[in-house]
């Protein structure tokens, strides 16, 4: 295993599977607009999520289900404009994939097309694998999503840590195993035991990205508003806050109003 990081001018499904192979962690992190994402690609971040949490974190819905293929489409392509060295992946949000794999066809290639995204996202494993190829034989490169997968919150009833017993364990490395033959080129690993994540990425040789996951997967990602604290009522043991910006803006923003009423903004310099 090489420890030399080598430089990425931009980011490819390639490198990231050649990030694996020379011991070289994954960073990814979700963006949903032009002005983030364009932060976030500055940062070197290797992996743009255009994320269905856009539904909580954008739209303020408690889950990810509403969220359509449209809005999808426009949070992609307003990222995509900023980008100039990260992979973009683009969640095909939910509705939009389960019914048939020909549906999950139509929905991949307007995002790709619409929005000039790199790859999509889709959550499960078996149950989805007539779609998954369907996609990767058009040429559409594929992420997988396993462990906790928001879609199907109703079906599991809470955002508790999942696959600790050895029979969901069991079918989780079968998933992945399966989603690395079909041809996916990673997989998200969403809030499963850190036990689990190591054996799954010992066992497949495409890289595993983390939530919740633990140290052993061969990357993390995270919800661009927690690691800056803009979501301060979310606090799972798995998130580090990088930011408080919740506080940090309403102070600025407070500040501001008392600026206005108290006649202060704008000054003499401030005005044409
Ligand atoms: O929609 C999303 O932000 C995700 C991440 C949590 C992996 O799927």
């Amino acid at each position: 295993m090489s420890t030399a990081k080598k430089e990425y001018k931009r980011v490819t499904v390639k490198s990231l599977v050649d990030m694996k192979k020379n011991g070289e962690k994954i960073s990814m992190l979700t963006a949903y607009d032009y002005s983030m994402a364009k932060i976030v690609d500055a940062a070197n971040v290797d992996v743009i999520l255009v994320g269905d949490s856009a539904s909580n974190v954008m739209a303020g819905h408690e889950t990810t289900l509403p969220i359509t293929l449209d809005q999808m489409i426009y949070h992609a392509s307003s990222v995509i404009r900023a980008v100039e060295r990260a992979l973009v992946v683009v969640d095909i949000p939910f509705g939009s994939y389960q019914s048939d794999p020909k549906e999950a066809l139509r929905s991949a290639i307007r995002i790709m097309k619409e929005s000039g995204a790199h790859a999509v996202k889709l959550e499960g494993g078996i149950e989805i694998k007539e779609s998954v190829k369907r996609i990767l034989n058009a040429g559409i490169p594929v992420m997988g999503h396993l462990g906790l997968t928001p879609q199907s919150i109703y079906k599991f009833g809470t955002y508790t840590v999942r696959a600790k017993e050895d029979q969901e364990a069991d079918k989780l490395l079968e998933d992945a195993k399966l989603l690395e033959k079909l041809g996916c080129f990673a997989i998200v690993l969403e809030k499963i035991p850190a036990t689990l994540t190591k054996k799954v990425s010992e066992s497949i040789s495409i890289p595993t990205i983390g939530i919740g996951a633990g140290k052993h997967a061969d990357g993390q990602v995270l919800v661009i508003h927690d690691l800056l604290g803009m979501t301060h009522e979310f606090n799972p043991r798995f998130l580090r806050r990088y930011m408080n910006l919740y506080e940090e803006m309403g102070q600025a923003i407070s500040h501001y109003v008392t600026d206005v009423k108290s006649r202060d903004f704008p000054s003499d310099e401030e005005q044409y």
